[in-house]
């Protein structure tokens, strides 16, 4: 809660109009110092998404067509991916961690206030995004955790439930069942069966989300990201969706980026942050993205995470949307990868550039 005396210095800076501005003399005033701010004349909403988001982006578009601001738009657009027990990456019927518990993270960013909210390991809210937006709009904070966005959201009236589908639960039983030999855990086996609960090949991670940015009818751009993050993580384990800078990124003035994929390459590189500062620089949505995978490429020091030749052994993907409706994105593996948009032309899928070719 703002304590009286800080409530008091607020009010008294508003009335005596003290701020960094007018502290700084000035100057902090005016347009952001940027040869490049102005230079994207805003041509028409448009709307991104991973591709996961095909049915977020067209809701986005009802909504923005229909007057929304381009926050409340992509909200409910990922709300309908959050509530979708088939995707197991997001929300309701999201894998859980390695203990049996959904923790999902998600974050929202306001182009036209530059505010942002987000929650991370937050249990038992079908909508982390909605949360997230409660926290940009209802609180002083950017990012709430565990049981205190757990106990905010109970504050708000979201409903507390358990996310596991009975898909999920199986799909986290057969993992732990299969995760080693040297635990009493056994999968279904017959008496002849000698290889009893080895990896079968199906351990692979999966680092499933979903991230929707869009500019609305006054040229106004939003994002979200939002997802149920690493399958099987340790407890307590936050991805960079909730993370302003990493999963999500917006400006105003210059567009929005979002990611999928490994969240811990992308918190070592703040990556969406980057994305939005390489558009800013000039480079187009495609070419910042493209930026941002050889940067987390490079930066990848583990021997454990690269290949043979040197190449990272895991995904990351971005989309990235600029101030005068062009839209791209980029992952670090490709070829059959692709991104979902949708503008006045209506809703498709579009390729995904990429560093390296999937064999
Ligand atoms: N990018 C999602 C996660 O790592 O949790």
């Amino acid at each position: 809660m703002m304590d009286s005396n800080r409530r008091q210095f607020i009010k008294k800076s508003v009335v005596l109009g003290l701020g960094a501005t007018a502290a700084s003399g000035g100057a902090l005033a005016g347009p952001a110092p940027d040869a490049h701010a102005g230079r994207f004349d805003f041509n028409g909403p448009v709307t991104i998404s991973s591709r996961n988001g095909t049915r977020a982006v067209r809701r986005a578009m009802e909504e923005i067509e229909a007057g929304a601001d381009a926050l409340d738009a992509v909200v409910a657009g990922v709300n309908l991916v959050e509530e979708d027990p088939s995707d197991t990456s997001v929300g309701y019927g999201g894998l859980p961690n390695a203990d049996g518990v959904v923790q999902l993270d998600a974050s929202v960013m306001h182009g036209p206030s530059g505010r942002a909210g987000g929650v991370a390991a937050l249990e038992g809210v079908v909508h982390a995004s909605r949360v997230a937006l409660k926290v940009l709009r209802r609180s002083d904070h950017v990012l709430l955790v565990g049981k205190g966005a757990q106990e905010f959201a109970r504050m708000h009236g979201f409903p507390i439930q358990d996310l596991m589908t009975d898909t999920s639960r199986r799909q986290w039983l057969r993992w732990k069942e299969n995760l080693s030999v040297d635990d009493e855990y056994l999968p279904e086996h017959d008496l002849e069966d000698a290889t009893i609960g080895q990896a079968d090949g199906w351990n692979e991670r999966h680092w499933g989300t979903v991230n929707c940015n869009a500019i609305d009818l006054n040229g106004n751009i939003s994002g979200v990201t939002t997802t149920s993050g690493l399958a099987f993580k340790i407890p307590g384990r936050v991805g960079d969706s909730p993370i302003i800078g990493a999963g999500l990124y917006v400006d105003n003035e210059v567009g929005a980026a979002g990611s999928t994929g490994r969240g811990e390459a992308n918190l070592e590189s703040l990556a969406s942050f980057l994305v939005v500062e390489r558009m800013r620089a000039g480079d187009t949505p495609e070419e910042a993205c493209l930026f941002a995978c050889r940067r987390i490429a490079s930066r990848t020091k583990p021997a454990y995470l690269l290949d043979v030749e040197g190449r990272p052994r895991f995904n990351v993907q971005f989309y990235a949307l600029r101030r005068d409706g062009l839209v791209g994105g980029a992952e670090i593996w490709g070829g059959r990868g692709s991104f979902a948009m949708a503008d006045r032309d209506g809703a498709r899928l579009v390729p995904l550039a990429y560093l390296f070719e999937q064999s």
